[in-house]
């Protein structure tokens, strides 16, 4: 195989290098792709590493980025956006299996059980790439050891945008590892707000009007009862932030674990 220009450049410097052994583009603006994972690697679900490239100068260019894989899995995962000239991505997009990403073994993060109290459901609120923290933690058995019903949210723009997502449960309830745990406990629940699909909208109004709650016949989310993990832009942290508090649920964090947990999918 031809060495890429990523790999003659960077094969010899690079540090903190993991090879890339597979990459999915799924639409014109998303795709994912998993690298080797370094051996003394430890991570827990739902974390995020800094992961990027070097620059013309030689020096790293980095991206905090959540590792879609489970914490079990021998590879790591990510799921990324192509941003039209964004300085890591316009590149990164174009990366081939045999080629090198640098990838800093520091995970960090709270959207991870230990920042939450026990609690009968957990509620994941995703949107865009923010499903990717989401992607590891229901592919953890600890997840459906700790609560009796997991429902994943996923709200995009077009229908295209959910694939990763979709297939990502589809290929769960077939898996040998935890198919048997996610069975009847994990429910899938996607929206798109732009392109017309069986279901439309936004989650936050979701929430408001009850939508969310009547289709799947689950009581009202109660503090009693219920866990919420969120990842997406900005404005939708701070739109659930609001209507979980609402609900009487209070924000944890890793020193102080509570009823909700928040994390940016991106910046901006
Ligand atoms: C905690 C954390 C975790 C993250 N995890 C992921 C991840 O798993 N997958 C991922 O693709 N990105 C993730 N990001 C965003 C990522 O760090 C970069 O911003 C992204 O890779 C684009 O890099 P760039 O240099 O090409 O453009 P940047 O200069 O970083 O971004 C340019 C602009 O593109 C938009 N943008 C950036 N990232 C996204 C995104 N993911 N979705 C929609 N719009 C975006 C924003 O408007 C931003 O201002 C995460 C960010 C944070 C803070
Ligand atoms: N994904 C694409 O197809 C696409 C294409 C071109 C450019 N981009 C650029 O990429 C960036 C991010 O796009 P993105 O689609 O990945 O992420 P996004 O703008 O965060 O939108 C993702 C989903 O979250 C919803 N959402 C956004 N804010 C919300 C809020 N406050 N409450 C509830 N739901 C909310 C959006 O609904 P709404 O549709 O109602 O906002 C959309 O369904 C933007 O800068 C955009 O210009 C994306």
């Amino acid at each position: 195989m031809t060495l890429s220009d990523t790999q003659t450049k960077k094969a010899v410097t690079m540090p903190d290098a993991q090879t890339v052994t597979s990459v999915r583009h799924w639409t014109d603006s998303l795709f994912s792709f998993r690298v080797t994972r370094p051996a003394s690697l430890r991570f827990r679900s739902g974390e995020f590493v800094m992961i990027g490239l070097l620059k013309e100068d030689g020096r790293p260019l980095l991206r905090a980025y959540s590792i879609a894989s489970p914490n079990w899995d021998d590879e790591l995962e990510f799921y990324s956006i192509k941003v039209p000239d964004g300085p890591l991505t316009s590149r990164l997009q174009h990366i081939q299996p045999g080629d090198q990403v640098i990838l800093r073994p520091k995970p960090v993060g709270t959207l991870v059980h230990d920042a939450l109290l026990p609690g009968k459901r957990l509620y994941m609120f995703a949107t865009g790439t923010g499903i990717a923290p989401f992607a590891s933690l229901v592919r953890d058995p600890e997840t459906f050891e700790k609560f009796e019903q997991v429902i994943l949210t996923h709200t995009c723009r077009d229908v295209a945008d959910l694939a990763y997502g979709r297939e990502l449960v589809e290929g769960l309830r077939d898996d040998p590892l935890i198919g048997e745990m996610v069975a009847g406990k994990l429910i899938y629940y996607p929206t798109t707000t732009r392109e017309e699909s069986p279901r439309m909208g936004r989650i936050t109004d979701h929430l408001r009007d009850g939508t969310l709650a009547r289709e799947l016949g689950l009581p009202q989310i109660s503090v009693a009862e219920d866990r919420a993990m969120v990842c997406g832009s900005i404005g939708l942290n701070t739109d659930l932030k609001e209507i979980l508090e609402g609900f009487g649920l209070t924000e944890g964090a890793n020193s102080e674990p509570a009823e909700y947990v928040v994390e940016k999918a991106f910046v901006g």
